[in-house]
């Protein structure tokens, strides 16, 4: 099922210079979200339906809270980090495909930037599915470590082994983040990536000649999120076209033509 809610703004964070995180009121959606879906929101009070835009859900609690978190790249988002607590925002969801949970077994989440989002809902469904005991090796991927410090000490507290890398070297391996996961492959029955492209195209590569499962979270340009618009597509592995908001967000990594 989708739903069209109003939700109300509970807490406003800014994590780091760009990086906010909204923490919403929306029932309905939360009670019905899988991780990897996304809301389509339409950002600040206008209604402007072309301001409507594409956000994966970063976590849903049981009490019917959603949280989204962003990175300021544009006017949609500028107006979404000046929205105040109280203040209203009309999202529809849940949409897409999310990813097929493994648990119980070893798996590794790579997350590039803002691709970071998707990942912690998807923490917690593996470790409601497995218990304690679930095994989630996170890869941390961005440009600096101001973004990254934050978000890295969350999974950390989760229980995840996290690693990190980013562009400067200012917090773990000065490089990318790819380049920690290649060694350690082999001991993983699956991989869920999102983040840049070519990020997520190596770590596609890597996990094809290794034989390893992967899924992957596309970024798309996404106008309507509904399947009308036909915005969203990105080129199969057979020729066919798929569409990133109804086939996706989350795709097999081996369906995609990288
Ligand atoms: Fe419009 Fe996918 S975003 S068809």
């Amino acid at each position: 099922p989708q739903y069209q809610e109003n939700c109300s703004i509970e807490r406003i964070e800014q994590l780091s210079k760009d990086f906010y995180r909204l923490t919403l009121r929306c029932p309905m959606i939360a009670a019905h979200a899988q991780p990897g879906q996304f809301v389509m929101v339409a950002c600040g009070l206008t209604l402007d339906p072309l301001l409507r835009r594409p956000f994966s859900i970063h976590h849903c609690t049981q009490d019917g809270t959603l949280q989204l978190l962003f990175k300021v790249i544009g006017r949609g988002t500028q107006l979404l980090s000046e929205c105040r607590t109280g203040q209203s925002l009309s999202l529809i969801g849940p949409l897409g495909h999310g990813f097929r949970l493994q648990p119980g077994r070893p798996v590794s989440l790579v997350g590039g930037g803002i691709g970071i989002a998707p990942l912690r809902f998807l923490v917690h469904a593996l470790q409601q599915a497995g218990g304690a005991g679930a095994d989630c090796t996170v890869f941390l991927g961005s440009r600096s470590g101001d973004e990254l410090a934050p978000l890295a000490m969350e999974f950390s507290a989760l229980g995840c082994q996290v690693h990190t890398a980013t562009d400067d070297g200012s917090l773990g391996h000065h490089g990318f983040i790819t380049e920690l996961l290649a060694p350690e492959l082999s001991r993983f029955s699956k991989v869920y990536t999102c983040g840049p492209h070519p990020m997520m195209a190596t770590v596609a590569a890597l996990c094809h000649s290794a034989g390893v499962a992967c899924e992957v979270s596309l970024e798309a340009h996404m106008a309507c999120g509904l399947g009308a618009c036909l915005g969203c597509t990105v080129h199969g592995t057979e020729g066919q076209y798929l569409h990133v908001c109804k086939q996706g967000p989350v795709l097999d990594a081996q369906e995609v033509a990288w």
